[in-house]
């Protein structure tokens, strides 16, 4: 069977591409974005006029993080799920008078810089640096054990998970973090009244072709790293709001019939059937906030902006009480 060389990385790379590629709709996983050109097009995606996320979720953090500090107060130990460049953070951190600073990040060079950037903006504030798939267990740092607590959670990242999974991370945080603890987190909307599905849609395929690049990047890793031979131009973007289910799908369109071999794999696909790369949920407020209630915690605050484009919310841990 065909094995590739080198890191853990690329072996669950080419697994989850084999067994994707077998199935009746082909899928694969969003995680697979990130290589080194993924993240830099993520980038990039966070900064076109299109892409209304990043912008709106950082007015609101920025608007209202005076009462989100006001309201859990200071010396907590921050824990930022998926802290990426951290670019968000000092929003919070600087009303907030953190007493620790902990970022969770899968990759470790990322965490690295991110972390010597925040250190040289808050001198004296300790910061522990965690190497982790937050979607996995993992131990908070031993130098934060008598803190309080406060999640940090941005960018709608949520959204790649379907509600059950997405309830069980977020029940995952309240074990974590525990009695006492708050979490901040960042929800895109679904279509409402000041949002139409065109802003929405808009935003997963826009004019300057970054988000397609971003998607098509999927296949020339494939052929990088997985010896394969996919014909790149044979492909198309597509990015579609599915109301029914509440989310936008990312599917990679067959233009013509075509065939390839990836890991190992031979596969042929008729013209106009898809890979299915990613999903990114939206919800409503009152979805949001039942969310909450599912998970363990109990929705406090949340803060939109006025065209109900994204939601910055703020929830408490339920601390094991019936009421919620
Ligand atoms: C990183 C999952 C929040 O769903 O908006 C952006 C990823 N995909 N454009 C999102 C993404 C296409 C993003 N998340």
């Amino acid at each position: 069977m065909y094995e590739p060389a080198g890191p853990a990385e690329t072996r669950d790379f080419a697994r989850a591409v084999r067994s994707g590629l077998v199935q009746p709709q082909k899928v694969i996983p969003a995680r697979y974005f990130y290589d080194e050109a993924g993240s830099r097009l993520f980038e990039a995606i966070t900064e076109l006029p299109e892409y209304y996320p990043t912008r709106t979720e950082t007015a609101l953090l920025a608007q209202h993080a005076g009462t989100i500090a006001a309201t859990v107060g200071p010396g907590r130990a921050v824990i930022e799920y998926g802290s990426g460049s951290s670019t968000k953070t000092p929003l919070l951190l600087t009303p907030l008078h953190a007493a620790a600073y902990v970022p969770v990040d899968i990759s470790g060079d990322f965490l690295a810089q991110s972390a010597a950037a925040l250190a040289a903006h808050f001198p004296g504030l300790p910061i522990h640096p965690v190497v982790a798939d937050f979607t996995q267990n993992f131990r908070l740092p031993a130098g934060i054990a008598a803190l309080p607590r406060m999640g940090f959670f941005p960018g709608s990242t949520l959204g790649n998970l379907a509600p059950m999974a997405a309830i069980d991370l977020l029940r995952g945080f309240a074990a974590l973090l525990g009695p006492g603890s708050w979490l901040v987190i960042g929800l895109d909307l679904a279509p409402g009244p000041g949002k139409s599905v065109a802003t929405l849609e808009a935003a997963y395929d826009d004019a300057a072709g970054v988000t397609a690049a971003f998607n098509l990047n999927l296949l020339h890793r494939i052929n990088r790293e997985l010896a394969a031979t996919v014909c790149i131009d044979d492909f198309a973007h597509r990015a579609t709001w599915n109301a029914t289910l509440g989310r936008i799908e990312m599917h990679l369109v067959a233009r013509r019939d075509t065939q390839f071999t990836a890991a190992g794999q031979q596969v042929s696909m008729k013209a106009g059937e898809t890979i299915h790369t990613e999903n990114s949920y939206k919800w409503t407020l009152p979805e949001s906030r039942l969310m909450a209630r599912a998970s363990g915690w109990v929705p406090v605050a949340d803060w939109t902006d006025p065209e109900q484009r994204f939601a910055v919310h703020l929830w408490q841990h339920n601390d094991g009480a019936m009421q919620p």
